[in-house]
């Protein structure tokens, strides 16, 4: 039995569906532990690309069950959808289970969400957060309000009601909320035929634990973007971190084995907020246009730049990372030279190397240092046939020299490269325990 946790640990978009999804594999249960609709897992199939929004992953797979977790805000209406829409296409192979803890993410909380930052934004362009506006932070305030809706509550219709009621009393205030009275029979029929897969998740999943069955914890977004650790308040609502991913599903610190980073070989963000490596140049306009860098969830183009070192080793520290899993390297291949961040001056002339400042202006101010790295060759077809033949061995030497400095520098093995969109086109470099990794760490820092 293994619990296994996948976090992104950059500003999210790190191919983490396509980890998960080679993760699952080897899972009974894989959980969505936080976020909603605002996230967008991208998976490349043999039958096609699917974008998974608010199930989990593990719902592609035979004899998977995906969870949508007790930490998630799910969107009944467009959950549905998504839910018949793979059924059409004939993906849904999985199981479906929805926490009846998870909060309701309504049409009202979508208006809210746009009217909030249209709000910060007359007040100063530059507050801005550029949400994905699917109402997510109104859902996590109602959440902690206690003002909210859980997915139980849409299979009772009077309780139902009640509550809808009185979530309106709160609202008066945001413009264009749709009629209640619509509102509440469209969430009663949706309720009623999303039933039969609400039920409580966590017995489900200490259950599974007792019978020995490996448990895969898909977390949505990242690390930076935690409402606490992350670039507040360019952040989401939630914690997408390891911490909460037990807090999003009810399993226990003590029960987990592994905690997996999920990082690109670059960097890209969407939305408003610090970005120290990002390269607003022909460069980064590269990285935009070969790494296909556009938003799964809104379509928005994402902001580019370097792997950034610093934010690494302070994701690390955060999450516990015991590996990690480096995506897109493909994208890199054929650069003369790969440029990663190691540290960042401060105007004070103090360096930061593994810290996030809490002041997000702070971070603005930061110059990154960068070493340059050799490049490696483009990956031809034939390369990616020797991958798949000869596994890690077909890597190309300069390539190893960037994922073993990586390790050097964060004191976490890589275990998983991935070097195309497709299923198969991750390689899995073999195990090396994370403390080893940091006993050399320590040794190369000392
Ligand atoms: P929200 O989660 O919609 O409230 O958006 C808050 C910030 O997080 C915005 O900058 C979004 O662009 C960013 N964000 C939310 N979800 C994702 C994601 O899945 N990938 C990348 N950025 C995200």
């Amino acid at each position: 039995m293994t619990v296994r946790v996948v976090v992104g640990a950059q500003f999210g978009d790190e191919a983490k569906g396509k980890v998960t999804d080679y993760l699952a594999a080897d899972a009974r249960y894989v959980v969505r532990t936080g976020g909603g609709p605002n996230a967008g897992h991208t998976i490349h199939l043999p039958e096609g690309t699917v974008v998974l929004h608010q199930l989990a992953s593990g719902v592609l797979r035979h004899g998977v069950v995906g969870v949508s977790g007790p930490g998630m805000v799910l969107q009944p209406i467009s959950l549905e959808e998504e839910m018949k829409t793979l059924e059409a296409r004939g993906l849904l192979k999985g199981d479906v289970v929805i926490s009846d803890r998870a909060h309701a993410l309504l049409p009202v909380h979508e208006v809210q969400d746009g009217w909030e930052d249209e709000l910060r934004a007359k007040r100063n362009p530059e507050a801005t957060l550029g949400t994905t506006r699917r109402g997510i932070g109104p859902a996590y305030a109602d959440r902690a309000g206690r003002f909210g809706l859980r997915m139980a509550d849409l299979t009772r219709p009077a309780l139902l009601r009640e509550r809808l009621e009185t979530l309106y009393a709160t609202k008066t205030q945001v413009p264009g909320l749709p009629p209640l009275d619509e509102l509440a029979t469209r969430l009663t029929e949706v309720g009623g035929r999303l039933a039969p897969y609400i039920r409580p998740t966590e017995s489900l999943l200490w259950d599974a634990i007792g019978q020995g069955e490996n448990i895969l914890l898909e977390g949505a977004q990242s690390a930076l973007l935690d409402v606490d650790f992350g670039t507040y308040p360019f952040v989401t609502s939630s914690h997408p971190t390891s911490a909460g991913a037990l807090v999003g599903s009810g399993i226990p610190p003590t029960e987990v084995d592994e905690v997996i980073g999920v990082l690109k070989a670059y960097a890209t963000r969407v939305g408003a907020g610090p970005f120290p490596t990002e390269d607003t140049g022909e460069r980064g306009e590269f990285l935009r246009r070969v790494g296909g860098e556009r938003g799964a969830t809104t379509g928005r183009q994402r902001r580019c730049g370097w792997l950034d070192l610093v934010l690494l080793r302070y994701a690390s520290r955060l999450n516990g990372f015991t590996s990690l899993a480096v995506t897109k390297v493909d994208v890199l291949g054929g650069l003369d030279e790969v440029p990663v961040c190691v540290r960042y001056s401060m105007p004070d002339g103090s360096t930061v190397r593994d810290v996030l400042p809490s002041q997000s202006d702070d971070l603005t101010k930061a110059q990154p240092v960068y070493e340059h790295l050799p490049g490696w060759p483009e990956f031809h077809e034939r390369t990616k046939a020797r991958l798949r033949l000869e596994g890690s061995r077909a890597l190309p030497s300069t390539l190893r020299r960037f994922l073993d400095r990586v390790t050097e520098e964060t004191g976490v093995p890589v275990e998983w490269v991935g070097y195309g969109p497709g299923r198969d086109e991750t390689v899995h470099l073999g195990r090396k325990p994370a403390s080893q990794a940091r006993t050399e760490l320590a040794e190369w820092a000392g």
